[in-house]
């Protein structure tokens, strides 16, 4: 790999009069979970959203094993294996669970012109197989019992795991979780921690907007701390939340 795994360098973001990202650094290791921390309006989806492809900086790049994402689409970052969950879920409520799974699973593009004949047989046999990868997937966050199910009749902590099980299905190896845990009961709260950890132990890495400090010296690796658009500092969970001046901006501050 040329150069480090993920990195965000330099980047500003102006809406109107407001200044939502202001010169923001910081960089992301393979297989470790960063929590991207702040108060509210800080611009930590603002982050996501620069990286993802949705908003183009003014100024500043992200740069992905070594590649510039900052002028490429969100499709095409997705296609080099980044992914991200929004904030509001952005779930097809009326679609069952496994098809909100199932529309995730990458299309295959080296589809060979079979005789035409066969391609009836060939599309069932496709159909079935990408319906196992999504009911593998749902077994592993514990969603196959909810499989048939409306995803409209899901509990929110339910809901939150279909988001995390339909990036595990796009086979993104760098997962974007907006705030994952917020409003979870304590028992859905664990089974996404779990959930979260299992994963990043089977070689995925993360960038995970967290607000909960308990929550995130459970998760995090390292911990960027985001004011106004900028990183003010990134480090050990440990030394983050111990940091008096950290806390002061955070809980004096929006909370
Ligand atoms: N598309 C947008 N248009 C205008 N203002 C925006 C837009 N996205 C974010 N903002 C503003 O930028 C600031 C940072 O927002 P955001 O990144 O959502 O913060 P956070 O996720 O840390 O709460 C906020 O003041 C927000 O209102
Ligand atoms: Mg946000």
């Amino acid at each position: 790999m040329s150069g480090p795994y993920l990195d965000v360098t330099g980047v500003s973001k102006r809406f109107g009069g407001l200044q939502a990202l202001d010169d923001c650094s910081f960089a992301i290791e393979p297989g470790q979970i960063t929590c991207l921390v702040g108060p509210n309006g800080a611009g930590k989806t603002s982050v996501f959203n620069v990286i993802t492809g949705f908003i183009r900086p003014d100024a500043g790049q992200v740069r992905f094993r070594g590649q510039v994402l900052t002028r490429m689409g969100s499709r095409r970052i997705v296609g080099l294996g980044i992914c991200r969950s929004f904030q509001n879920l952005r779930l097809f409520a009326d679609l069952s669970v496994l098809d909100n799974v199932t529309v995730y699973l990458p299309s295959r593009t080296d589809e060979n012109p079979f005789r035409p004949i066969l391609r009836p047989i060939r599309t069932e046999i496709e159909r079935k197989r990408r319906m196992a990868a999504a009911m593998s997937i749902l077994e592993e966050v514990g969603l196959a019992h909810r499989a048939r199910d409306a995803v409209r009749n899901l509990s929110y902590g339910e809901q939150k795991l279909l988001c995390v099980a339909r990036l595990m299905a796009s086979g993104a190896e760098l997962l974007l979780l907006d705030e994952p845990t917020s409003g979870l009961s304590a028992q859905a709260l664990e089974a996404m921690i779990a959930l979260v950890l299992r994963l990043k132990a089977a070689g995925r890495t993360f960038l995970v907007v967290e607000h909960n400090t308990r929550i995130v010296q459970r998760l995090a690796d390292s911990v960027v701390f985001l004011h106004q658009g900028h990183v003010l500092a990134q480090g050990e969970p440990a030394a983050i939340v111990a940091d008096p001046k950290l806390g002061e901006i955070y809980f004096g501050g929006a909370l």
